[in-house]
This record gives structure tokens, C-alpha cells and sequence, in this order.
């Protein structure tokens, strides 16, 4: 059993952060790897991108947002509750090598897995900079985070309630297209498929490198049921074991999100039936 000892609400109780004792985990885990949880006996198996690991304590925090029937559980547990099983780290990890400036992009709850990255990627000597936005202010998270770990931040908000007006792709391209722009070695996005998407249609444009993070729907998590496959470059690959990072200009990204589209009607489903059933 793995003993829950932090709990928080963020972004006006859309998005959950757990801290987990997991030592094991906490020792191997680096920057952009996963855990498959099962929170029961009878629970599905959730996999969760861990958003920081706290060596002393033997810990990983992971910070989600409740949208079907298993999440939605995950998020009534309280500190001293236990989740039944936890695997991992799954997932290849980066290399992460001095490239100079990398830029780093979060949509929503993305931000947190993105954060992660560019801790690996900063202790590897890069020059950070930082663009995270949210549909409006209260739903930004990690602000303060991500202010320290990176030289540049820009914030932006759908609505205009904090930071810049639009989207994260607005910020990108006020930020490539200013005079006398600093070169930008490596994009990395995490974030709604459709954001990584117009994210790399972007970059294409400028040429520069990006990777994504991808979390499709997983079951196994070990590369034998192939649900959590994905087209790169013509190449069908398996997330769980060959992700979840990217190269974002060979992703077929409309393949992916009309996959995910299809699961999505079925967690809102379930959500509303274990709410009824309460
Ligand atoms: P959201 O829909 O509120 O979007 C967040 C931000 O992304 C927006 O504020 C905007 O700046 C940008 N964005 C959204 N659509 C865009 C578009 N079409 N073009 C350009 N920019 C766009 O995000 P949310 O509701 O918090 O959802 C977060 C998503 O991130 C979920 O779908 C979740 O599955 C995904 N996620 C992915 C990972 C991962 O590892 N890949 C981790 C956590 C969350
Ligand atoms: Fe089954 Fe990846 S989740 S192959």
C-alpha cells in the first residue's frame, strides 16, 4: 500500500495534487516518466505523469485533473488513505544534454508534467524559458514554480484575466517573432492534444526541433495490449514503452485525437454514473 500524505486543491478544485509515498519510485523516477496506479482491488489502472519526487522524504507528487469515474475517486481520497498498487517508472526517460535555450510550452494541467522536463533540462545547463496559459487566471497552475526554475516566463490566459491575452501559441509567436529573437534550440509541449497540434504547426513553420508528451489512453502499460499506440513518421508506436515523448512534427496528431474522442464520451459516462450511485 502506498500512503497518501499531501492533498491539495488547485485551479478552483479542477485539478488534484497528491504526494505519495513511494521511496523505490522516488529513487529511480527522472523528469517525464509515469506510474500506472490502481487505487483498489477492483480499480482500473490510471496512468499519471509524476510532477515532482522528493528524495528525502521517499515521495512523488502527481497532480491531475478529475475527468472520469477513476480519477474522480483518485481525488476523493484523503491524506492518510492508501492507494492500493503503484508502478513504476514507466516510460523512456530523456537525455537531457546542454542545447542552449530551450523553450517549454504547458496548457492546463500540463503545466505540471512540463515543469518536471524542464527541471532535467535546466540541471543539464539550458537557458529556460517558459510559456504556460490557462483558460483564466484561477485555473493557472505552478506559477511560482515555474518563475524559479526558468530565466523567462510568459503567461497567458484564453480570456485575458492574467498575463497576456490568447493562447499559448500567441505567446510562442510574439516570442520567435520579436526583433532580434534569441535562437531556440528545442520546444518541448505538454498539454491538450489540440495545443501540441497548433504548437507544432507553428514550429514546423520555424524549424525548430519540438517534442510533446503524449498520454493516450493506456491499459497494460507494458507494449502488449497496443491501446495506448500512436503514428509517428508512418510507424505505429506504443506510447507506454516507446513514449510518451515525441518527436511532435512526425505525431499524426488528428489520428490521436480521434481516438481520444471516442473514450471520451464513455469517462463522462461513468463519472456521472458514480455520482448518481452515491
Ligand atoms: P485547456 O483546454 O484549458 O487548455 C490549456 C491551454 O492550452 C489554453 O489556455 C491555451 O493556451 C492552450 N490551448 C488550448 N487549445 C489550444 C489550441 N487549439 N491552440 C493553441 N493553444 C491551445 O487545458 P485543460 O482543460 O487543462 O486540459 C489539459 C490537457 O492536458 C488534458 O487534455 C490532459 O489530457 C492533457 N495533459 C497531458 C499530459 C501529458 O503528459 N501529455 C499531462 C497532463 C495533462
Ligand atoms: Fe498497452 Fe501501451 S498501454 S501497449
Amino acid at each position: 500500500m502506498y500512503p497518501i500524505i499531501d492533498r491539495q486543491e488547485l485551479a478552483k478544485g479542477n485539478m488534484v495534487l497528491i504526494t505519495v509515498e513511494a521511496p523505490q519510485i522516488a529513487r529511480k523516477i527522472k523528469p517525464g516518466q509515469f506510474v500506472v496506479l490502481r487505487i483498489n482491488e477492483t480499480g482500473e489502472r490510471i496512468p499519471l505523469t509524476v510532477a515532482y519526487k522528493d528524495l528525502s522524504h521517499g515521495t512523488i507528487t502527481i497532480i491531475f485533473m478529475v475527468i472520469g469515474k477513476s480519477t474522480a475517486l483518485l481525488g476523493s481520497l484523503k491524506v492518510g488513505d492508501a492507494i492500493k498498487d503503484l508502478v513504476g517508472p514507466l516510460g523512456i526517460t530523456e537525455e537531457f544534454t546542454k542545447l542552449g535555450t530551450v523553450v517549454g510550452i504547458g496548457g492546463g494541467s500540463g503545466i505540471a508534467v512540463l515543469h518536471h522536463l524542464l527541471q532535467g533540462y535546466g540541471a543539464a545547463g539550458n537557458k529556460l524559458v517558459g510559456i504556460i496559459g490557462a483558460r483564466e487566471r484561477d485555473l493557472l497552475i505552478l506559477e511560482d514554480e515555474m518563475k524559479n526554475l526558468c530565466q523567462q516566463l510568459i503567461v497567458a490566459t484564453d480570456d485575458g484575466s492574467y498575463g497576456m491575452h490568447g493562447l499559448v501559441t500567441d505567446a510562442l509567436k510574439t516570442l520567435v517573432e520579436r526583433d532580434n529573437p534569441e535562437p531556440i534550440d528545442l520546444v518541448i509541449a505538454v498539454g491538450p492534444l489540440v495545443m501540441m497540434r497548433a504548437v507544432c504547426q507553428q514550429t514546423k513553420l520555424y524549424n525548430i526541433k519540438t517534442l510533446v508528451s503524449l498520454n493516450p489512453v493506456m491499459v497494460d502499460a507494458t507494449g502488449m495490449c497496443g491501446a495506448c499506440r500512436v503514428s509517428v513518421g508512418g510507424r505505429t508506436r506504443f506510447a507506454c514503452v516507446e513514449g510518451p515523448h515525441f518527436d511532435g512534427h512526425q505525431v499524426d496528431f488528428d489520428e490521436l485525437i480521434q481516438r481520444n474522442n471516442t473514450y471520451g464520451r464513455d469517462e463522462k459516462t461513468s463519472l456521472l454514473f458514480s455520482i448518481r450511485a452515491k
